[in-house]
């Protein structure tokens, strides 16, 4: 990763708190609400009453609890403290930082496309008058900030809840193994969708180093960070601003295409053109795999309710529509076969913290949701 400053005394011990914070919230606040639950409906039962069968019942009894309640607030504080902590750790350096941004490698073994013309949507930008619907409360969401490649490197640490592992010059295992078990094939063009500050699209270029990886997004800041990052670990990546929904490349010249955490962040009618965009640029028998959030419906209802926290307080617009939407048969109508979907087979303990799913102080490795298909062949 490009250099980042050394958090001061002062800054490491916020981190700290936020992370401990965060950490505590979850295996002790929301553990104590799933065991109030389980006691809650096992009495009912005693009385001869039923468990709720969808998300809704379930958090008709966990919403009002005082616990939920406290554990609700703590998330979306710690939330928004967290990344604001990332971004002030870095406001003395912005100058530094800004010109790391700005001197693009002299010889670079990668690609960097950037596209001044292009037009932001609105779902994209749309935020309200102090910024505190943004995107999972980043200020500034993913375009609006110069240093946001800077603040996701540190910010995102913070959320896996491993901020002093940072991203040690590495892609996360989670993503490495999401990568190489894509089905064997011959994958000479990789494009990966919503690469952001590059995580899946590096995890992709260590995995794949002989084909040609690009990865595309909106916004330009976090495509400079890739860039420089992929540079510096030594990883030949074409990161291009470009928009999923009309990519603007030729049909049928990608033989993998992938997208991590994407999904959840578009709007109804962007996903449609995405997935749409993405069955255009596939070659015939080439193969679309995604990474994100487990839909409610392979959740329990109580689990579901939990993880739709996120839409009503953590800036998440568009994750309750998309959680709740069948994507497999969005794929099927759009023309994809042998659709499937499950958990991602990755137990990395201590990363991806999901406040819902994680239990007995744990995270379950299913907190991370594949969802994949085939073009067919000719
Ligand atoms: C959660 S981030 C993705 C994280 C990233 N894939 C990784 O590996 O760390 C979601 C990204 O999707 C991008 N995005 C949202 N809508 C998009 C669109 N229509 N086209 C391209 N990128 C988009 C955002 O700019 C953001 O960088």
């Amino acid at each position: 990763m490009p250099e980042l400053p050394v958090p001061t005394q002062e800054v490491s011990a916020r981190f700290d708190f936020l992370e401990g914070l965060r950490r505590y919230n979850y295996t002790v606040h929301v553990a104590g609400v799933l065991d109030e639950y389980e006691q809650n409906a096992a009495t009912a039962k005693t009385n001869g009453g039923d468990r709720p069968s969808t998300m809704e019942e379930a958090g008709s009894r966990i919403a009002s609890t005082p616990l939920y309640q406290f554990a609700a607030c703590i998330q979306r504080q710690a939330q928004q403290m967290g990344w604001a902590a990332a971004r002030e750790s870095l406001q003395s350096h912005t100058e530094f930082i800004q010109r790391q941004i700005e001197s693009l490698p002299a010889d670079p073994i990668g690609r960097l496309v950037l596209d001044p013309e292009l037009d932001l949507p609105d779902y994209y930008t749309h935020c309200d008058d102090e910024g505190l619907d943004d995107i999972h409360l980043v200020a500034g969401g993913y375009w609006g900030d110069s240093l946001v490649g800077a603040v996701y490197e540190r910010g995102g640490a913070l959320y896996r809840l491993a901020w002093r592992v940072g991203y040690s010059g590495t892609a996360p295992g989670a993503l490495k193994a999401f990568a190489s078990a894509a089905p064997t094939g011959e994958y000479r063009r990789i494009l990966d969708m919503g690469c952001s500050f590059g995580g899946l699209t590096m995890a992709l270029g260590e995995v794949y180093p002989d084909a040609a990886v690009v990865g595309i997004d909106l916004s330009e800041a976090a495509l400079r960070w890739a860039h420089l990052t992929a540079e510096e670990r030594g990883i030949p990546i074409a990161f291009e601003q470009r928009n999923a929904t009309a990519t603007g490349f030729p049909s049928e010249s990608f033989d993998l295409l992938t997208g991590f955490l994407l999904l959840h962040e578009l709007s109804p009618e962007a996903l449609d053109a995405v997935m749409a965009e993405s069955f255009r640029v596939l070659r015939p028998g080439g193969h679309i795999r995604f990474l994100d959030i487990p839909p409610y419906a392979a959740l329990s209802p109580e689990v579901a309710f939990l993880q739709s926290f996120d839409s009503r307080g953590n800036g998440e617009a568009f994750w309750d529509g998309f959680l709740s939407r069948d994507f497999k048969s969005l794929l099927s109508e759009i023309g994809f076969v042998r659709v499937s979907d499950g958990p991602l087979d990755y137990d990395e303990p201590g990363y991806w913290g999901s406040a819902a799913l994680m239990r007995d102080g744990k995270f379950r490795p299913d907190n991370r949701w594949v969802t994949e298909a085939f073009k067919p062949s000719h």
